[in-house]
Parts: C-alpha cells; structure tokens; sequence
C-alpha cells in the first residue's frame, strides 16, 4: 500500500459532502482528517499532492428539502456549500480545491461524460413504469414518494429505501405510496430513461479489484462480494429539473443521477484547481498521466460507488487513470451509540470548535483506533487524551526542553558537546520514530503512527529525567548542554513529524524553536537533522492548556438535553401512578410461534395467559429471535392495549423488551410464574 516513491503527482480526494447539512465528527473520522493528514504527509515527503474536495449539490434528497423549506434548490445549496466549507477549514483541511458540482466545469464533464458513453454503447434507454403524481404532473422520482415498506411493513419508507428494515427500494414497489409534496395517490405511467450497463463490467471489476494489491481488505471484500451476487445495470437519469440536463434531444426534464455526477466532480473540481492556477492543462497531469495516482478517501457506506460503479464509468469513459487506491473509513459512535441528528445525539463540527482546539479533535480521531475499525467519540476519553497525552505528555517535554534552555543558556538552545551513549541512543530514537511512522502513514495507518511519535514525546520526557539536567547543569555544564540539545532536537522531530496531525500546535512548536519558515514547508526527513549551533528561542509558552472537567460535563450535558428534546428518551414524560394502574401487565407462555408472511422482522405469536385465554401478539423480534428459541418461553407483555393490525396482521398484546444498540431481548421474570401471573 501507499504511494509509490516514483510516483510524483497524486490526487488525494475526500468524498464530496451533499449541501444539505452541517458535518458532525463521525464525516471528520471516516474521511475528510484522514485524508488530510495523508495529503499533508506526502506533500512533507515531496510528493506533488493534491487535496480535491467539492460540496455534491444535486440529488432528490436536496432538491426536496429545498421544496419543503421554500428554498430555491440553488439557494439551499448556495447556503451549506458556505457552512461546510468553514467547518472543514476551521479543522485544518488543506484543499487545494473546494469545488462544487454546481460549477459549469462540472455540468459540462458531466454532460461530455454521459455522450461518450452513449456513443460507445455503454449507456442504453428503455422504456419502464414510474409513479406519477396527477396532481403535481410529474414523475416521482425516489424520495419524492413514501409509503409502507414491502418488506418490513413500516409506514414512512422513502421511494429508495426504508429506514426501519434498511433495504434499498423502487419507488414502484412500495405499498400505500403517496406524493410527498400533495399527499395525493401516484399512479403507474410508461416513461423513458437511460441506464448505465454495469453489468457489462462484470469480469473486468473482478479482476481490476482482485489484481489491485493496493486496495484495502475492507473495501476489497464488499467489493468482490457484490460482483460474486452480480452487477445490475444502473438507471442514471431521473424526473427532476435540479441536476445536469440530460444531454439527448428530447430528453427535457431529465437530469442526470446525482451519483452519476458526484464522483466526476472529482475530475471537474481538478481542472477548476488548474484553472485557479492559471495553468489550465495541469488537471491532466493527475487524471491522465499514467504514472499519476488517485487516493480516495470515503465513508464505508459508499464503498459501492467507488470500488465498483465509479472504475466502471471511467473505464467506460476511457480517457481517465483509475482509482489506485480506496480508503474506506468506518464509523464513529457516540458515547457508545450510533450518531444521529435527527434524534439528536451529534456533535457537530460548529460546535466543536466554538469551544475547542481542533487538533486535539484530530489528534483524538487519528490516536483512539485505526480507520478501518469503529471508533467511538467520549467527552471523558476526549479530555483524557486532551489532557494526559497532548499537555502532558507532548506540551511537558517541549516546555520543559525549551524552557531550561531558555533559562539557563542565555535563552538559547546551546550546540551539544560530547555524546555518550544515552544521547546516541535519543538519537537512533528520533530515527526510528521517524522511520516506523513513515511506514505506517505509507499504509494509511494513521493510529499506529500518532501512536509511534507520540511514544517518542515519551521517551523524551524519560531521557530528560533520567539525565538530570537541574543536577548536571552545576556539576558538569556541558553535559547538560548536550541534554537540552539532544531534547530540543527531539522536539524539532517532533513538530514535523506530528504537523500532518496537528498543524496548529507543531506550527506553535516550530515558532518556539524559531526555525525559520513554516513547519509546513519542511521536508519529511528534516525531522532527521540537527539543529543550528546555539540557537536563540522566545520565551516558551505552553503548547496545550488543560481542560477543566467542568467544561466536559457541561457538553454531557448539552448532549443529554439534546437527546432528549429530540426523543424524550432521557426524559419521558411523567405518569401518575393512576395512570400506570390502568395498564394490565401480565406473564405469559408463547405456544406458537409464526413468520408474518412477507415481514422480515415479525413474528406472529401466540401466548398463553392463564385466566386471560391465549392471545395473539405481532411482534417485530425476528431478527434477533428464532422460532424455537421463543417457543415455550416466558413473556412480559400488556395484556389491555386496544388490538391493532400490524401488517395485516391482528395484535391483541404487546411483548415487552429491551432494546440498545446491539438488538433486542425479552424481558422474563426471573423464576417460573403461573401463566396470567400480573406485574406489579
Ligand atoms: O454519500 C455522500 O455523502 C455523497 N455525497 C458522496 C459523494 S462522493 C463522490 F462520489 F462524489
Ligand atoms: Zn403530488
């Protein structure tokens, strides 16, 4: 893995944000600080390396939220294309293109694009039925219908897909559609569009992935295991008037898939780059030269996009270099649980950094576990990190470094003398450091490799103890000379090697070293040499301040609330102990368990409840019960809910159970109970 060091242009991408909501932490993780970090290694190393990112401003998604808040659908964008761009810089992502897919550039990529593959028989038309709504006069695209889901029965599926079951969908298989903007019935009308021949790339996908030694293990799995199932052709036009035209004749209120268009903004953001630069050809050096090499960095929920449908459409295309590499970020939790905001439970990136340093945000996402695990984001964990490893730790050594040379070498830091063989071996440790770090961030193992430097942090503040310089420096001064020196040269490592990280603070730590230029402009393997002969420094400051715990459980706090408002989970409301009384909880026996026919997640169940009789509960516990294991279990149920029909199913009882985020159990009294037993 890594780039190969012949290789002298590199397109390094983060996947193109939709404008259509602010960034929360979990997109920082997966995507936009990894690849940061990578871009700004390999510029260290001398790479000529491109960071390219864009806002992905078309798609039905945005263009009914814009409809829904009475937006214009240029004005909807227009408006978070601004905020995400801010929130992106404001932590420290070094693009060198912030593009958007609503540029001309892009239409006309886009547009060229879609004509090659239609003359090169790679894009075809066919005629199929789509919901229409009479009373708006128009075709349906996806999120512009909703109804019951097929397959799990829940109300509110979206023309694309349910939330509840999580399967994708087509608008015309839902059950009970209606329009989302009148409410009125759709119904089934013949229409036309194009559709993508993935299928056609079958064999050249497989051994593409299979033969790429490149791509990592994550995407290389889902990859090849969506080829095994077989690829299906692409419907890439849809009914709308937001997005790129259709570029065929006839083909008007037509646009183009919105992720048809997004991953060529990778391309269209490129030549905007060299257009800003005055050197409009430039862009090719990155998509057409043969010796260049493309970096994507990507969520582990588009891994489909760009492993499989994206190589398709430019190998299609024909005039473009491949992916070489993909790297797939998987997800961040929450304290524990899954973000989401519409429940809530987020922490956005305004948010943050209203109140925090960013880089102890990318210090704690690139140091809490590698990309390709899960990751969870905990304020107590966060001020662990923040406090005992950035301040104590890294601003220690460095403060107390610079310090004692400041205070006792004329506020220099002074040449080293003799070197024994402690200060021989501080030295073979910045060489290691250096050496294992590179190898890690070659392998986008950016957890071992903040992991590596910040040992050498360690390992600095133990040479200083161990050598004793507030002894040594009225014993033998010019040891102690070689001390400081030995340490301050650890510290100047330590700025290059931590600036892809945290460029804020190895900027601070290059300043208060006074080298000359930025931390930003030394090559990689300056961290290797000395410092100049006695060398004059300011007064040192300290690199981190602490964060008080206080201002950690006020965000807890801020946390719950919001969760809570959203769900009134935290919080329920509260219920008088008459208003409890009324309900009659019973324990009961399952004597038969049934699927729902059609559900995937419900059983259909009887129970016995004693003096009650046997009645029947529609329970959603499928996927996390088998038939066999439910049969003549004990159950918790409410035996006086009025019956309700649940896929077409009737329910008298409701079972009762626990859910967090690993699934669902049934709550059961602890002994065997007398069926019809009530819970008090
Ligand atoms: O999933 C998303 O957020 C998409 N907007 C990513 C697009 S990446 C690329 F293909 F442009
Ligand atoms: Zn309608």
């Amino acid at each position: 893995m890594g780039v190969s060091a012949l290789s002298k242009k590199v397109i390094v991408t983060a996947a193109l944000p939709y404008a259509n909501a602010r960034l929360h932490l979990g997109h920082l993780r997966s995507t936009y600080i990894p690849a940061d970090i990578y871009v700004r290694y390999l510029r260290a190393k001398g790479v000529d390396a491109i960071y390219v990112c864009a806002t992905d401003e078309h798609g039905t998604p945005i263009a009914v939220m814009a409809e829904q808040s009475g937006k214009s659908c240029k004005d909807y964008v227009d408006y978070y294309h601004k905020l995400i761009l801010e929130d992106l810089l404001a932590v420290g992502c070094s693009f060198d293109i912030f593009a958007r897919t609503t540029n001309p550039e892009h239409y006309e990529l886009t547009q060229e694009f879609f004509k090659r593959l239609l003359e090169k028989g790679y894009i075809y038309e066919e005629e199929y039925e789509q919901l229409y709504c009479p009373k708006c006069k128009r075709f349906l695209p996806d999120r512009y219908v909703e109804g019951v889901c097929p397959y799990c029965g829940s109300p509110g599926a979206r023309g694309d897909a349910c939330d509840a079951c999580g399967r994708y969908l087509k608008p015309s298989e839902l059950k009970e559609p209606y329009c989302i903007i009148c409410k009125s019935t759709p119904e089934l009308r013949t229409t036309r569009h194009w559709f993508f021949k993935l299928s056609a790339f079958q064999e050249f996908l497989e051994k593409w992935i299979k033969e790429n030694e490149r791509l990592p293990d994550n995407v290389k799995n889902f990859a090849l295991q969506w080829i095994k199932e077989g690829l299906m052709d692409w419907c890439i036009t849809r009914d709308l008037d937001w997005g790129v035209p259709v570029p065929v004749e006839g083909a008007e209120g037509k646009v183009i898939y919105v992720w048809f268009d997004a991953p060529i903004g990778y391309i269209s953001s490129t030549i905007r780059y060299a257009e800003e630069r005055g050197k409009p050809e430039v862009w090719k050096d990155y998509w057409q030269n043969p010796d260049a090499e493309i970096v994507h960095f990507i969520g582990k929920d588009i891994i489909y996009h760009h492993a499989i449908f994206w190589p398709a459409m430019l190998r299609a295309h024909g005039d473009f270099n491949l992916p070489t590499i993909i790297v797939a970020g998987e997800f961040l939790t929450l304290e524990g649980k899954k973000m989401s905001k519409s429940r809530g439970w987020v922490v956005e990136i305004k948010d943050y950094v209203a109140k925090f340093d960013p880089d102890s945000l990318r210090y704690y996402l690139a140091v809490s576990s590698p990309l390709t695990k899960d990751a969870d984001f905990s304020w107590d964990e966060f001020l662990r990190r923040h406090n005992n490893e950035l301040a104590d730790v890294l601003g220690n050594f460095v403060h107390r470094a610079l310090t004692f040379a400041y205070r006792n070498f004329g506020e220099k830091i002074p040449s080293a003398k003799e070197l024994d063989d402690y200060d021989k071996q501080a030295i073979a440790e910045i060489e290691k450091a250096h050496s294992e770090a590179s190898k890690y961030l070659d392998q986008f193992d950016f957890h071992s490799a903040i992991r590596r430097i910040i040992d050498l942090a360690s390992f600095g503040n133990k040479y200083f103890n161990d050598k004793e310089p507030w002894n040594t420096i009225k014993t033998d001064p010019d040891k102690a000379a070689t001390t400081i020196h030995v340490s301050c040269r650890i510290a100047k490592a330590l700025a290059i090697m931590l600036a892809p990280f945290i460029p804020n603070a190895a900027e601070r730590m290059w300043s208060m070293l006074n080298l000359p230029g930025s931390v930003h402009e030394q090559p990689w393997d300056e961290a290797l040499k000395d410092l100049p002969p006695d060398h004059l420094i300011p007064a040192p400051k300290p690199l981190f301040t602490k964060i008080e715990p206080k201002v950690i459980r006020e965000q807890k706090e801020i946390l719950r609330r919001s969760l809570a408002e959203r769900t009134g989970e935290a919080e329920a409301p509260k219920v008088s102990i008459d208003e409890f009384k009324k309900m009659d909880l019973r324990v009961g026996t399952v004597i038969e368990v049934e699927r729902v026919p059609g559900s995937k997640n419900l059983y259909k169940l009887k129970i016995d409840l004693g003096e009650l009789g046997i009645r029947q509960s529609v329970a959603g516990i499928a996927p996390w019960y088998k038939e066999d294991e439910l049969l003549n279990k004990q159950v918790a149920v409410i035996a006086n809910l009025q019956p309700a029909k649940i896929f077409g199913v009737e329910s008298e009882v409701m079972i009762l159970a626990a859910e967090d985020e690993e699934g669902v159990s049934i709550l059961q009294p602890d002994k065997k109970k007398r069926n019809g037993s009530k819970i008090l």
